[in-house]
């Protein structure tokens, strides 16, 4: 164990590392609730460089949370298109619309009761625009962390997140009597993982708090925080129908499904599961795609068919189904990540083949 006093003193380095070093970023420069609220849910899968400018264009469209909650949900997950993992924006307009009703939560507690909102986004969110002392862990702050303490989890998961989990409460805490606020101490801890403390190759050598940190003296940062459990994929296979016709210009166009409510990616548009009546259609080959969306390992094969008329797609079998024809260089409907890959090698496909 480390004497108490140079710990002390990494918190205070660490936090005029932060004033100094940080990144300017929207939020921060204006931590309001709902700010701060709509950056990280924004940032749970998605990384900054990403997440800016769509965090702008979110906050012109929808500037305040009474803006956001009288959108439809269509609206919402239109802004969030590209962005991926959509259920994030669909929790976001719940929880406006709750919000709205009940005012912004002020504790921890009260706004893990929002969707989407877990443990670490509630802790991030007060700690950030409240103030407050609260403890967060993402996966920067768990390597900062367990690479200064010399934690793995070696010794079983739950564990290893259970006592990293106290560490972050018990450094806040530590950090707010030294006068280092919460929200500058824990997004330090965040920008020390993403600038310095990286997965493979950290920065040592300019780490403000490497006189403190375990790992960097026993020369052994690759052992922390120690490798994940293996993860259960669970196998999709998916067969979709590429449906290209000519519109009356004579612009390829191309069939596209907007997904009802409570199906996978509800909202979203995607290619359509039901092949063209055959005499009507010809077959002009079929491409493989693949990704990964959290557990879910996706195989999707697109059968491509040219039709003769754009005017009989399918009957709706679903409330909330629609079918659209669209520009097959520039869908412009807000479409999934499976079909975004999809219709990146349809593309190459058309491109490669005569016309
Ligand atoms: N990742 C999650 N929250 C963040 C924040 N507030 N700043 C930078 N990166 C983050
Ligand atoms: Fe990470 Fe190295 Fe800093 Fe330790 S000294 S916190 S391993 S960057």
């Amino acid at each position: 164990m480390l004497p108490q006093a140079s710990r002390a003193a990494a918190i205070l380095t660490l936090g005029r590392w932060f004033s100094a070093r940080s990144r300017v970023l929207p939020w921060r420069s204006e931590p309001t609730l709902y700010r701060v609220w709509i950056s990280e849910i924004m940032l749970q899968q998605t990384q900054v460089v990403t997440v800016l400018p769509y965090f702008e264009r979110f906050m012109q469209r929808f500037p305040t949370v009474e803006a956001l909650a009288s959108a439809s949900e269509a609206e919402v997950v239109e802004a969030w298109a590209g962005l991926g993992y959509y259920s994030r924006a669909r929790n976001l307009h719940r929880g406006a619309r709750q919000i709205v009703a009940s005012g912004f939560p002020r504790t921890r507690e009260g706004w893990i009761e929002i969707p989407g909102v877990g443990p670490y986004t509630a802790g991030a969110i007060t700690s950030i625009a409240l103030g407050h002392a609260e403890p967060i862990l993402d996966g920067n702050v768990e390597r900062v962390l367990a690479r200064v303490l010399a934690l793995s989890r070696a010794d079983g998961d739950a564990r290893f997140k259970a006592r990293l989990w106290k560490w972050s409460g018990l450094l806040v805490r530590r950090a707010a009597r030294l006068e280092v606020s919460p929200s500058r101490f824990n997004q330090a801890l965040m920008e020390l993982g993403a600038l310095v403390c990286t997965f493979r190759n950290p920065k040592c050598a300019e780490c403000p708090v490497r006189y403190v940190c375990a790992a960097a003296r026993l020369e052994a940062t690759e052992r922390f925080p120690g490798k994940k459990p293996a993860k259960e994929w669970v196998r999709v296979e998916e067969i979709r129908h590429a449906w290209i016709a000519r519109d009356d210009s004579g612009r390829e166009v191309i069939l596209m499904r907007r997904q009802a409510p409570g199906e996978w990616r509800a909202g979203l548009w995607d290619l359509v599961p039901e092949a063209p009546a055959i005499g009507k259609a010809a077959l002009l080959g079929e491409i493989a795609t693949r990704h990964v969306v959290t557990r879910h390992k996706i195989e999707r094969t697109t059968k491509i068919w040219s039709v003769s008329e754009m005017s009989a797609p399918p009957r709706p079998q679903k409330i909330g189904e629609e079918f659209a024809w669209t520009p097959l260089d520039q869908p412009g409907l807000a479409g999934s990540a499976s079909f975004q890959k999809t219709w990146k090698s349809l593309r190459e496909f058309r491109i490669g083949s005569p016309r």
